[in-house]
């Protein structure tokens, strides 16, 4: 990185904008889990979510300041990640926002309004004035509480470029310090979106002293796009999630933008401070407990974006990398292995491969499970690959508290018989628990037995299985994504347009078996319902009249 370069600040708000995505749910564990290795990766602004939603989503947001805010670990910018609360305009949201944020060392407030014409009409039924006067009032009641104030107008990209002229120079006399400029819907062009952002720089009062920043959706596809472009022109935040997950076809993706500004350093003129080695192991961890599956051509972080299958290309990868590379895959974390591990390899060798591929297991119990586990597969299949032990470790350790605990299931079935499975369960005392069911296939069969056992059922919504290698041993994993059948277990507030809907679970789970894996997946699932309806997930969002207020 030079010296004349700027620094580009990332904000990352894959647990607020990307946990709008519809079917991601997360719990406070594990938003605090994807919190610590955000910051771990070197991100510098992490919007950990909408602290009036419920008191769930105002827990994990104050967790995140008061545990992960301090901490320095790996962190080549020498400072703590900032953290941000999103909040509509009134007082009470923005109170809310800056009680959750206020223990972090370095904290912020966000608060945003729409500003086109179109959500002015038919959202809010308020004119221009009336808009400009809450955005005045919600920045200036802001800065009373904080110094780090951030402003958007929502839907900045189709609103009359001179509204928001006077919109955005009114918020910084009132303290705005940055300045985020939404395509909120994905409609805008590269050159359009570009264009925007220097036309507001170069015409807003004040426009200096702010920080101009960038916030993509990839409607269109061109998220990456329009965020670079924006770059190019003056932004110097960008607002960007793990994987892009986020509202409908999501938001600009972290991983795509700090690699094209590491590969392609001679376009940009600024600098980041992420450790790209930690991208993977980000990548999985958001995977793993948003449910949401990377497809497997995404750029950097899809499982063949570094794949060279045909013959010409892997003779050219022979002579030369870089005949078909264009980054080093150790650059995002993906190490290769000098060592080949097998049914002859030993505890240890496993225990020290999961170590070199960036895992850090506090928990001994966990690592002493992986390895068990992975020393099983290995008996099976020929060669352990990184993915097999990625895949055994996350489903470990990304896994919700342990309420149920699937021992072994038993399933006939066949072209001429009624699918039945048998299973055992372990309580959360260590209790054994066993029940059989008939089913339309096996894993069905598998899924009505362990609902007659643990007492729940949980309607299927999304089903996936893939292989992790290829070959007939491979092992393979299911995520799948369940409603409560009956019953409340929680709703989910978007704060852009105050709906509510109902939460949905996501499960994951690992075997060289496609029925075990699947029943894993399940019980996954069902025990983050679970979790959500005994309070662990502490999301009540109709309780204290705090959420579904509309906007
Ligand atoms: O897309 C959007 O406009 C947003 C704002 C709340 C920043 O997410
Ligand atoms: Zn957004």
């Amino acid at each position: 990185m030079s010296d004349s370069k700027e620094r580009l600040i990332i904000f990352d708000t894959t647990l607020r904008d990307g946990e709008q995505s519809p079917g991601a749910t997360l719990n406070v564990e594990e938003k605090l889990e994807i919190a610590r290795q955000l910051s771990r990766l070197g991100v510098d602004v992490c919007e950990a979510g909408f602290p009036i939603a419920s008191p769930g989503d105002f827990e994990a947001v104050r967790r995140i300041a008061e545990e992960v805010g301090p901490l320095m670990e790996g962190r080549t910018s020498g400072e703590p990640m900032t953290i941000a609360g999103l909040s509509r305009t009134s007082k009470e949201d923005i109170q809310r926002a800056y009680d959750a944020v206020k223990a972090a060392p370095k904290h912020r407030i966000h608060t945003f309004i729409a500003t086109s014409d179109i959500h002015l009409k038919y959202k809010f039924k308020i004119d221009r004035e009336e808009c400009l006067e809450q955005a005045i009032e919600a920045v200036t009641f802001a800065k009373s509480l904080c110094d780090d104030i951030e402003f958007s107008p929502e839907d900045a990209a189709r609103s009359d470029p001179d509204f928001l002229v006077q919109v955005l120079g009114e918020v910084i006399k009132a303290g705005a310090t940055t300045l985020n400029i939404p395509d909120t819907v994905g409609y805008r062009t590269p050159d359009e979106y570009a264009g925007l952002i220097k036309y507001l720089i170069d015409n807003t009062p004040g426009a200096d002293k702010v920080v101009w920043s960038v916030h993509c959706h990839d409607d269109l596809g061109m998220a990456t796009a329009n965020t670079l472009a924006a770059v190019q022109a003056g932004a110097r935040q960008v607002e960007v999630t793990i994987n892009g997950i986020g509202e409908r076809a999501g938001n600009t993706s972290l991983e795509e933008v700090v690699m094209a500004i590491q590969t392609r350093g001679n376009q940009f003129p600024v600098e980041h401070h992420i450790d790209s080695t930690q991208i993977i192991q980000t990548s999985q961890m958001v995977s793993s407990y948003t449910g949401m599956v990377v497809q497997p051509n995404k750029s950097i972080v899809g499982a063949n974006a570094f794949a060279h299958e045909s013959g010409i290309h892997q003779h050219g990868m022979l002579q030369n990398q870089e005949t078909y590379e264009i980054m080093r895959p150790e650059t995002v974390g993906l190490n290769s292995s000098k060592l080949v591990l097998g049914k002859h390899s030993g505890k240890a060798a496993f225990g020290k491969r999961i170590e070199e591929l960036g895992y850090k297991i506090e928990s001994k119990e966990a690592l002493r499970s992986a390895v068990n586990r992975l020393k099983r597969v290995a008996d099976k299949k020929k060669v352990i690959t990184d993915a097999d032990i990625r895949t055994i470790v996350a489903d470990e350790i990304y896994q919700p508290p342990e309420i149920w605990k699937l021992n072994n299931i038993q399933v006939t079935c066949g072209d001429n018989t009624t699918p039945t499975a048998t299973v055992s369960l372990c309580d959360s005392e260590g209790v054994e628990h066993r029940d059989a069911a008939l089913g339309s296939g096996p894993v069905d069969a598998v899924y009505q037995a362990i609902s007659r056992v643990i007492g729940v059922k949980g309607r299927l919504i999304e089903y996936a299985i893939s292989a992790v290698t290829e070959g007939l041993d491979a092992q393979a994993e299911a995520t799948i994504r369940i409603e409560p059948v009956n019953g409340d277990s929680g709703t989910k507030v978007n704060p852009q347009t105050g709906r509510e809907s109902v939460r949905s679970y996501s499960g994951h789970g690992a075997s060289t078996d496609i029925v075990v894996a699947s029943a894993r997946a399940y019980v996954s699932a069902l025990n983050k319902m679970l979790a959500f309806k005994d309070g662990a997930g502490e999301d009540h969002s109709d309780s204290e009249g705090t959420a579904a207020v509309n906007i």
